[in-house]
């Protein structure tokens, strides 16, 4: 590698550092080894007009943002991959290489001291099953990716970088029975439930560190002990929004659809602003099921908030004029000023005191602080 780009990670990995999340001197030496541009030949970039441009290694900005705490996406819509000849092109990201911040802060999460057997969900580029090799020895990790195409090019990418980790072309929501058990579990793609068959193939006293899938966001990152048929454990302080697992339903509804017909209007108690609070967001994301949201700002108008649910209900917040108009079998707005009213009323508790247990039926029980201190229960498949 010339200076240039070693001069290029020391940077990054002193700015990694600077964010507090490579405490670790094992997963720094990772990080500084581990040459993330072999894994991103090219990438997309957003575009103010929320179009997407390819760029390699021939665009002056290449370097800077390889090498830059910021997530790359690599895929769009399942199909289209960076082609730089090619202009903008729109699409929703399906694939990319997570910001390296969050991917310290998941390894740091999953309490390694070296040998341990890791599975990892979602290889995407394969940059993250290559720091895993690094630190853990290559036969000890597996990963699985659902894109075959996908799969077929982290292989690659992980032979030149030198690693050679088992990269399985699959659905990770099943595991990788035929490597099991492992010591550690990481999902870097979201799940709407922890799959019971991750219990199953994690050893008693393993870990699980996922992100779990909620159509209100809330980025919810939550690490897991498991203990036979069971797991539980406490969520990270991190949020960590990673895109869900391809099978997952999402909630959708078309905005065009809904300014169609009139809902009833009243003066909102809460802000569409708790939305994006890292802890409000968390506590109302997983009480507030199957309602996705988006911002709108109508031509000459004020910013405002849209929320939808698949039965057809949706609400419009507008904080400028305190209003909110809902309409639908369900009062959308109704149930997130219930839900952070709860939250209030609980002393508004940081994100990391909320815990998850998954039950040997695959219930999911949240609690606050203690495990016995059931706030609420998912049941499997309602979502
Ligand atoms: C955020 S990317 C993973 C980033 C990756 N760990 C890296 O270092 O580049 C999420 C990946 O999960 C994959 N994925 C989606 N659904 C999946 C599933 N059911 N099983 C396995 N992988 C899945 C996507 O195709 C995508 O490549």
């Amino acid at each position: 590698m010339t200076d240039e780009r070693t001069d290029d990670m020391t940077r990054f990995v002193a700015e990694l550092e600077a964010g507090g999340v490579l405490s670790d001197a094992a997963w720094r030496e990772a990080f500084t080894k581990v040459p993330r541009h072999v894994f991103l030949p090219a990438f997309f970039t957003p575009l103010p007009d929320g179009r997407w441009q390819a760029m390699d290694q021939s665009h002056p900005d290449y370097w800077r943002l390889v090498y830059a705490d910021t997530t790359l996406t690599t895929q769009l819509d399942a199909t289209i991959h960076p082609d730089p000849s090619v202009g903008p092109v729109a699409g929703a990201g399906t694939s990319s290489s997570t910001q390296p911040g969050l991917m310290a802060a998941m390894l740091d999460a999953l309490r390694v001291t070296g040998g341990e057997r890791v599975l990892e969900i979602g290889t995407g580029t394969g940059y993250n099953a290559a720091l895993l090799a690094h630190r853990l020895n290559a036969q000890n990790v597996t990963s699985v990716e659902v894109d075959d195409r996908v799969a077929d090019a982290a292989r690659q990418r992980l032979v030149v970088a030198g690693y050679h980790p088992s990269v399985i072309t699959g659905d990770g929501e099943q595991g990788w029975r035929p490597g099991a058990p492992y010591d550690r579990l990481v999902a870097t793609v979201s799940v709407p439930a922890v799959p019971r068959a991750w219990l199953a193939q994690v050893r008693d006293g393993g870990m699980i560190v996922a992100s779990l899938w909620r159509d209100l966001g809330g980025a919810p990152l939550v690490r897991l002990e498991v203990d036979g048929d069971t797991a539980q454990g406490f969520f990270l302080p991190q949020p960590g929004g990673f895109m869900p697992v391809r099978s997952a339903n999402r909630a959708t509804a078309a905005l065009s659809a809904a300014t169609r017909q009139i809902g009833i209007s009243r003066t909102a108690t809460v802000p569409s602003g708790v939305l994006h609070d890292d802890d409000a967001g968390l506590w109302l994301a997983l009480q507030v099921p199957e309602v996705t949201w988006l911002g709108f700002t109508p031509d000459g108008g004020t910013d405002q908030v849209w929320l939808f649910a698949p039965d057809g209900s949706w609400a419009m917040v507008e904080d400028a004029t305190v209003r909110v108009e809902q309409y639908g079998p369900r009062n959308l707005w109704d149930e997130v000023e219930a839900a952070y009213d709860r939250w209030d009323a609980t002393g508004q508790p940081c994100r990391d005191r909320l815990g998850l247990t998954v039950t040997g039926t695959g219930e999911h029980r949240f609690w606050l602080d203690f495990p016995d201190a059931t706030q609420w229960v998912d049941v499997p498949g309602r979502r």
